[in-house]
């Protein structure tokens, strides 16, 4: 088995390290090999993903991700940006089902920005389908309106767009998790104002029918916004399109404390994988090693899981991380009156540790 590691830029790099470091101490059977991307790429190579990275990719059973971009590659054209490399990762991986994980810890539950009782506990998994959607959908551009309220004026466009086999095979990753948890699934559209989400709701309801021991709900999403924020507990698996999911995600992931403690896996139909943090290379504290390295770690768990079929490591990584959050070791992002602060690398040993 092989592992594709692309720590990217800022804060990627030294997360990953502390990831590597783990997958290191577990004693598994296979391969890491480390590979350039983003801003790191672009200054290396002019390009934020090359072929050489791509292939490696392609290649490996699973790709570990840190984080790409950077304020200063702000006025590159759009191609050459670090952003675009990942965007290139899901496309060419065929990444389309991106499984964001919100978990609430027993010792951070008082890190939620909601009530320590409403977030208790709290462990949900929001399922967004990545590759279709407004943000695919063609065609897209600038033009004069030749209608429309200003006939005339400059106006912009894309077009929301999703065919029936993307929505099935979203659907069924949705009920095949959901199976494996508390059986119940939240669809979430806008069937009421758009034609694109009618038919969502439509065939994620044909789908369903194959899983009958999986209760199936449809929720509008302004009112899953809320119900977030409301009563979250109440949410097994969410599943949705593109960018519902991307907003909805965030919203979640503030459920539980700190970013800085969030996974994410995208999988494809083999799969295959990408696995990084659900934050970004947070240039603001890059280089500092304060960044908490526990959502990559945790990553790594899902990696483990979901493309080389080590479950029971998976889950003394997820217990070895419990247990130094127990110990009352923090990152900044986590940190509270009464626990310990600790950068990057001690926290990376304090897993270690826990793991031996
Ligand atoms: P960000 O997630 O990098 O940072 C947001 C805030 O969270 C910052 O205050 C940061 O310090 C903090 N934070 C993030 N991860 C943390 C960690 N592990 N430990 C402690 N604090 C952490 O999002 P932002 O600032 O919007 O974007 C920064 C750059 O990252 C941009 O260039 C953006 O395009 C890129 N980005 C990349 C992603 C990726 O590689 N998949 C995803 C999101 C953003
Ligand atoms: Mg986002």
């Amino acid at each position: 088995m092989k592992i594709a590691v692309l720590p990217g830029d800022g804060i990627g790099t030294e997360i990953v390290a502390e990831a590597v470091r783990v997958l290191d101490a577990l004693d598994l059977k296979f391969e890491m090999e480390t590979a350039l991307v983003g801003g790191a790429a672009y200054e290396a190579h002019g390009h934020p993903l090359p072929e050489a990275t791509l292939k490696l990719a392609k290649e490996a059973d699973a790709v570990l991700f840190g984080a790409v971009g950077d304020w200063k590659y702000d006025k590159l054209d759009r191609p050459l940006r670090p952003e675009q490399a990942i965007l290139g990762l899901r496309k060419n991986l065929g990444l389309f089902a991106n499984f964001r994980p919100a978990i609430c810890y027993e010792q951070l539950t008082h890190a939620s920005s909601l009530k320590p009782e409403l977030v208790a506990g709290l462990d949900i998994l929001i399922i967004r389908e990545l590759t279709g959607d407004i943000y695919f959908g063609q065609p897209r551009g600038k033009r004069v309106a030749t209608d429309g309220h200003f006939p005339g004026a400059d106006e912009a466009f894309d077009t929301m767009r999703y065919s029936r086999p993307e929505i099935e095979r979203i659907a069924r990753v949705a009920f095949e998790a959901a199976r494996k948890r508390n059986k119940r699934v939240t669809s979430v559209d806008k069937a009421n104002v758009l034609e694109t989400f009618q038919f969502w709701k439509d065939v994620v309801t044909e789908v369903h029918k194959d899983y009958p021991d999986v209760a199936l709900e449809h929720m509008y999403v302004d009112n899953a916004a809320m119900q977030l924020v409301k009563k979250p507990k109440a949410f097994d698996v969410i599943v949705t399109g593109n960018m519902f999911g991307d907003i909805l995600s965030d919203e979640a992931s503030m459920l539980t404390g700190s970013i800085g403690m969030l996974p994410s896996a995208s999988l494809n139909d083999s799969n295959q994988g990408l696995y990084e943090p659900s934050h970004g290379s947070a240039p603001d504290i890059a280089g500092k090693g304060v960044a908490n390295p526990l959502a990559t770690i945790l990553s790594a768990a899902m990696m483990l899981r979901f493309s080389l079929n080590q479950e029971e490591a998976a889950q003394r990584i997820e217990t070895a991380v419990k247990a130094v959050l127990a110990q009352g070791l923090r990152t900044p992002d986590i940190w509270s009156e009464g626990t310990t602060k600790v950068g990057t690398r001690e926290m990376g040993d304090a897993v270690l540790k826990a793991l031996a």
